[in-house]
């Protein structure tokens, strides 16, 4: 192996001399072989192990299942079609690769599905590295504390969160072997005293960034299972344990109950309690919070309840739900009315006026401009600082 991969004899001598010192092979020829695919690995970066082989295909599994028996599969096999007979399109899979090392799960997920959109964080800046080079274009990679730095706009979206984090217990990590104990990272490894410590912060968080009917996988040893089914399930997610003899692997897996239909029949309504739900408020979306909060502000005369950075709360006078703002690194400003390929607005404000020249006035001087487009006589749409539309109108 040392040989195919030196170019020179010289190469191939300061090769053999890292593999003598105790470097994994993976990491002295610079790649490892994962689900048939070809995995750069850096040096100190997480060399990926067979046995995740196995989660990759449960994962993989279960993004061409439909999750739940209204929704459309995310497999071309089973691809809908118009009644015309045209294929529908059909939205991506979201995948998170959640301690993603070299980005080997997400890279083999992104082979094995038809359409991803990939994100993948890791808190090691050289497994970053890694992973953005093995990745590219195929997805986004982030540095940072596990959901931390994704981006908000995520959760509730997650298809498949795949999460193969450290977990050898504390005082098992100097029985392994020298490759893994000094030539990767111990964040890498360490999960705490019994090794479940970052499955249990992952476990808590993941039902807030699922999809209903999504998944979270996270790979644990056998006598850690039953442990880790529970932090699982205490997160309200419904745990199964999946193992492979072959691959001497064992993977948890944890699914986000889907959501019930709509219009319950007499008998599902009598077993159903609706759990109480209230609407707070409505979070619009910027580069800047604090600005745009100011300008809402401005227009509607609404008190500041919260003011932190990333993040700004009016409420509304009469009480009800409130309006929020919250920063997005990467916002697109909204092209409204949109074209083809546009980023098109998804949402919009109506706010009842009594007079339109008078409040659109007003709106102009807090900071909005008059849209070109005006669909109708009685509403007059304006544009707020960051481009998101909204509607004054008067009741005819
Ligand atoms: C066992 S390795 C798995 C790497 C990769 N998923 C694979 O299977 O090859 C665990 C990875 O988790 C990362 N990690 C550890 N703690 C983390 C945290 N709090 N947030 C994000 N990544 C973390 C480590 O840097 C390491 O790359």
């Amino acid at each position: 192996m040392l040989s195919a991969a030196a170019r020179t004899p010289a190469e191939l001598a300061a090769m053999v001399d890292r593999r003598v010192a105790g470097l994994p092979i993976e990491q002295v020829v610079g790649w490892a072989e994962f689900c048939g695919l070809r995995i750069a690995v850096d040096p100190g970066v997480f060399v990926p192990r067979r046995r995740t082989e196995f989660l990759v295909r449960q994962a993989a599994d279960l993004a061409r299942q439909p999750a739940r028996p209204d929704d459309q599969p995310a497999s071309p096999a089973r691809q809908p079609v118009s009644g015309t007979g045209q294929p529908i399109a059909l939205p991506p899979t979201v995948v998170v690769d959640l301690c993603c090392g070299s980005g080997a799960v997400g890279v083999a997920l992104v082979a094995a599905l038809d359409q991803v959109e990939l994100h993948a964080v890791d808190i090691d800046p050289a497994a970053v590295r890694c992973a953005r080079r093995n990745i590219a274009a195929r997805g986004q990679v982030y540095e940072g504390d596990l959901f931390e730095p994704l981006p908000v706009a995520l959760r509730g979206r997650i298809d498949i969160l795949a999460a193969n984090v450290p977990y050898i217990p504390t005082e098992e990590i100097r029985l392994l072997p020298a490759e893994a104990r000094i030539h990767e990272q111990r964040v890498a490894l360490d999960g705490g005293a019994d090794g479940l410590d970052v499955l249990r912060r992952v476990a808590a968080e993941a039902s807030l960034w699922l999809a209903p009917g999504g998944h979270l996988l996270v790979e644990t040893s056998e006598r850690q299972a039953p442990t880790a089914v529970d932090a699982v399930a205490r997160s309200g997610l419904i745990p199964r344990v999946v193992s492979s003899d072959e691959l001497s692997a064992t993977v948890v897996i944890g699914t986000r109950p889907a959501l019930l239909p709509d219009r319950p029949s007499a008998q599902e309504d009598d077993v159903m309690q609706q759990p109480q739900m209230k609407l707070t408020a409505t979070v619009l979306d910027s580069p800047d919070a604090s600005e745009l909060g100011a300008f809402y502000r401005r227009l509607l005369g609404w008190t500041l309840r919260q003011d932190e950075p990333g993040w700004l709360t009016l409420s509304a006078p009469g009480g009800g739900a409130a309006l929020s703002f919250q920063t997005e690194a990467a916002y697109v400003r909204p092209t409204w009315p949109a074209g083809p390929g546009d980023q098109q607005m998804m949402t919009h404000l109506d706010i009842e006026v009594e007079d339109l020249d008078a409040a659109g006035a007003h709106a102009v001087a807090a900071g909005a401009v008059l849209a070109a487009f005006q669909p109708q006589d009685d509403v007059r749409v304006y544009l707020d600082p960051d481009g998101h539309p909204f509607c004054l109108w008067v009741t005819s």
